[in-house]
């Protein structure tokens, strides 16, 4: 009995006197997903086994086999031909399996100074490093299709909200770099995540570390970790870098949700201000007149699917007593559906951002309705020696004025001003108007960080300047 479990390959087996239940086999293995990690599952065991080498704890023909063997390996996995099996519980046993299939002793050999919970933290720690450089790279696709929509429309006027109503005219290339710098703070989190992601577990083996004499700096050179877990017992356990991931990938997640949101209302044909290239949108199996914006709308739905795997981790890690638990085998599935979500999420989104169509005419007659340029008023009366506050005050009347009449601040005559004004008439000069345009509104506000096209041009370079530089 104790001989054929351990040729189904079951690492323990010796120990037990009857076998796993079909039921259990099928609740404690992670196979069917973490599979996802075999590659940086053979990178890590040749590099486990180069330094075992090295050290003269396996011979260089065992190395041989194991470098050989794993080449195999590594093709039966990217040709999707590996047989993965449930009974060899995850992705480290089937390989190891495989291994010890194809070179014999060798094989057996492997595992020698090292434990699964080393193991998978360093495979872990290798594959999020990697999706951590994409999503990175996708985040700049991201922000530069977004600086070259700002640059187009640094002088494009549209209305600037506050309470969803309107505040304030603002150029649209500037509203559009206010996601750009939300984005660039996401790269800049993923940037600082990835240097706590980049330490190496292996050597800590199943808690304690090893009788062997490893090196563990040699094998954290090998695969390109900036250096050592240097606690053994916290290498194996923590899962906080998966964590502060996930954090930041919420994140991004919540950045883009923003962005989604106002898609999904200038897109409305109640605001009409942009238009969606069909290719992100669908139409509705019984309204034929429908082209719903339905990419931006997942967008933001699958954020809560990104916060809930934070909350998941969070929980998952809540309490749990050093060293390694099995609790941290439900690591996978949240880390790898987040990556998924964001990845899929930026890549969409930066073509998304390159095909929204500007309707700058919908979005000037929008800013010249709900007396956006009240403040440029006040602010001019107060420029001529009126307190801001009784020039807010005095404003504030104007616009009830133009409320009854049902016309704009700009409409008024120099005349009706002075006469409706009568307090502050003196102060009032025809050179009103100028600051009454939207577009002395916003070229006025011209300082780092204003809404002035001059600035938009200015800020739209800098964050161009500030995208890492393209290979
Ligand atoms: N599949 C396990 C995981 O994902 C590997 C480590 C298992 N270690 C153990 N002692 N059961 O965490």
């Amino acid at each position: 009995m104790t001989s054929q479990l351990h040729k189904k390959g079951e690492a323990w087996s010796a120990r037990f006197s009857e076998p796993m239940s079909d039921l259990v086999k099928r609740y404690t293995s992670s196979v069917f997903f973490d599979k996802r990690l075999g590659l940086v599952d053979i990178e890590g065991s040749l590099a486990h086994a180069a330094m075992l080498a090295a050290q003269g704890i396996i011979g260089a023909a065992d190395l041989a086999a194991i470098q050989q063997g794993m080449a195999q390996i590594r093709g039966e996995i990217e040709r999707g031909e590996f047989d993965w099996q449930l009974d060899l519980e995850d992705v480290h046993l089937n390989i190891e399996a495989r291994l010890t299939a194809l070179i014999g002793d060798a094989g057996k050999r492997l595992h020698t100074g090292r434990s699964r919970n080393d193991q998978v933290a360093t495979d872990i720690r290798l594959w999020l490093r990697g999706e951590i450089d994409q999503t990175s790279a996708l985040l700049n696709a991201l922000r530069a299709a977004l600086i070259d929509l700002a640059e187009q429309h640094a002088a494009t006027i549209m209305p600037g909200f506050t309470h969803l109503q309107v505040a304030q005219p603002v150029t649209f290339g500037h509203h559009l770099l206010a996601y750009v710098e939300m984005f660039a703070r996401d790269a800049e989190r993923m940037r600082d995540c990835r240097t706590r992601v980049n330490r190496l577990p292996l050597g800590a083996a199943a808690l304690a570390g090893t009788s062997y004499p490893i090196d563990r700096a040699a094998v954290a050179r090998t695969l390109g970790f900036d250096g050592i877990c240097a606690n053994s017992l916290d290498a194996v356990s923590d899962r906080d870098f998966a964590i502060e991931f996930t954090a930041a990938a919420a994140l991004v997640m919540t950045h883009v949700s923003r962005l989604a949101e106002e898609l999904v209302l200038w897109m409305s044909p109640r605001v009409g201000f942009i238009d969606l290239a069909d290719r992100f949108c669908t139409g509705s199996s019984i309204m034929p007149q429908k082209k719903n914006p339905d990419v931006p709308e997942l967008a933001r739905g699958k954020t809560g699917r990104v916060n809930g795997h934070l909350m998941a981790l969070l929980t998952l890690m809540k309490g749990q007593p050093l060293a390694y638990n099995k609790d941290n085998q439900e690591d996978k599935e949240p880390l790898f559906d987040t990556v998924d979500t964001v990845t899929d999420t930026l890549r969409i989104f930066a073509e998304l951002v390159s095909g929204i169509t500007v309707k700058s005419d919908a979005m000037r007659s929008a800013a010249l309705q709900g007396f956006s340029t009240a403040t440029d008023l006040a602010d001019y009366l107060v420029k001529r020696g009126l307190a801001f506050r009784d020039a807010h005050e005095a404003v504030a009347r104007a616009v009830r004025i133009c409320v009854d009449r049902q016309c704009d601040l700009a409409d008024l005559t120099l005349e009706q001003m002075r006469a409706e004004l009568p307090n502050v008439a003196h102060l009032i000069g025809e050179d009103v108007f100028e600051y009454l345009t939207l577009e002395g509104s916003v070229a006025s506000r011209n300082h780092p960080g204003g809404t002035a096209p001059e600035q938009v041009l200015a800020a739209a370079r800098a964050a161009r300047a500030a995208l890492p530089h393209q290979a």
